[in-house]
């Protein structure tokens, strides 16, 4: 596996030619680094479900270069599906749709929809875009973990979680930083009315400006897998406590406000609730980098990105650790 810096325009068509070819190029995205395929390849999709050691029914997100792409991947696109995607794309928001035949069983899982996205950030949209003057669709890509993981935002997360499993053809495309450092929110698009299945930076409130959100009651009802909605997931190695203080040798994640407890390892101490999300998944990892046996999370409070927060902090937090 080859690692390629900041790319110039000669090493984008390099990975674009280089998913063409089938082999997996991680990228930057403005919320996570995703690992991605040609959507259309059923070999190079089997190979994002071995190196990340996912379930094979879990569906992928097709990530796509503009709006005039969605008719390719999805049909029965209701209205307000089209008002979200005009106002949000690109942006941190998935749509799930009814699928078009482009969109195959081994990108969705089997499901009779198809989750699609327009990341915003340059070094993704140069890829697709690339990819796309080649003869590519669209670039399926789950955030760059191992399957339970916490999703990585910086290169060097990618290449810690995933480089091992990489073959020599693959790239891993290091853009810096992820702006955003939380996954998509995800919209399920495919009734009269949205369902929110992952919260995300595009809140309820933002997309209740343009649909009414059908209420929490109603997600019960949906079958629909996605990983995302499993507990267990966003894990660090190390154990995560919520809303406790940290013992001296434990790490340590507040809002900058709050003071770190005498002799524990400060991981983040963000000034407001974005750069809380942004550094959320390095601060966990660190801890792991440091081989911190827990890690006491004091949650912020508040709604709307705290609620994403919350939700993937929960999970990171629930679980019994078994592997
Ligand atoms: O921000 C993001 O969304 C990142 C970047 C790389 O774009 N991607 C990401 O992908 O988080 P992934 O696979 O780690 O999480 C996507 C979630 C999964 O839980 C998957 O099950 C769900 O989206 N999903 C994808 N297609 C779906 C569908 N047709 N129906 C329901 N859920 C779907
Ligand atoms: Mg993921």
């Amino acid at each position: 596996m080859e690692i390629i810096k900041d790319p110039t325009h000669f090493e984008i068509k390099k990975a674009a030619k280089a998913l063409k070819d089938a082999h997996l190029v991680a990228f930057p995205t403005e919320t996570v680094y995703g690992l991605g395929a040609d959507a259309t390849n059923e070999k190079a999709i089997k190979r994002i479900y071995s190196v990340k050691g996912r379930p094979d029914d879990h569906p992928l997100i097709v990530h796509i270069s503009s709006i005039n792409q969605l008719e390719k991947w999805a049909i029965d696109i209701p209205e307000y599906a089209i008002d979200l995607a005009q106002k949000f794309w690109p942006g941190p928001m998935t749509l799930i749709l009814k699928r078009q035949n482009l969109a195959k069983n081994f990108i969705t899982g089997g499901q009779d929809s198809v989750g699609l996205r327009i990341p915003a950030h340059p070094v993704a949209l140069a890829i697709l875009s690339e990819f796309e003057n080649i003869g590519g669709e669209g670039i399926a890509a789950p955030s760059a973990n191992r399957f339970g993981a916490v999703s990585p935002t910086t290169g060097l997360a990618v290449y810690e979680e995933i480089g091992s499993y990489l073959s020599p053809e693959d790239l891993i495309v290091d853009g810096g930083p992820c702006a955003l450092g939380i996954e998509s929110s995800i919209i399920d698009c495919t009734m009269s009315n949205p369902n929110i299945l992952r919260p995300g930076v595009v809140t309820l409130e933002m997309i209740e400006k343009f649909v009414k959100v059908n209420s929490c009651s109603d997600l019960s009802l949906n079958t629909i897998k996605t990983s995302g909605l499993l507990p267990n997931h966003y894990s660090p190695k190390a154990k995560v406590f919520l809303n406790m203080l940290s013992e001296p040798g434990e790490g340590f994640i507040a809002m900058a406000s709050i003071p770190t407890p005498e002799g524990s390892v400060r991981l983040s101490a963000p000034k407001n609730i974005e750069e809380f999300a942004q550094e959320m998944y390095e601060a966990l990892r660190g801890g792991d980098r440091k081989n911190l046996a827990a890690i006491k999370v004091i949650v912020p409070e508040g709604a709307g990105l705290v609620d994403a927060i919350k939700d993937r902090l929960n999970k990171s937090s629930s679980k019994e650790h078994s592997n």
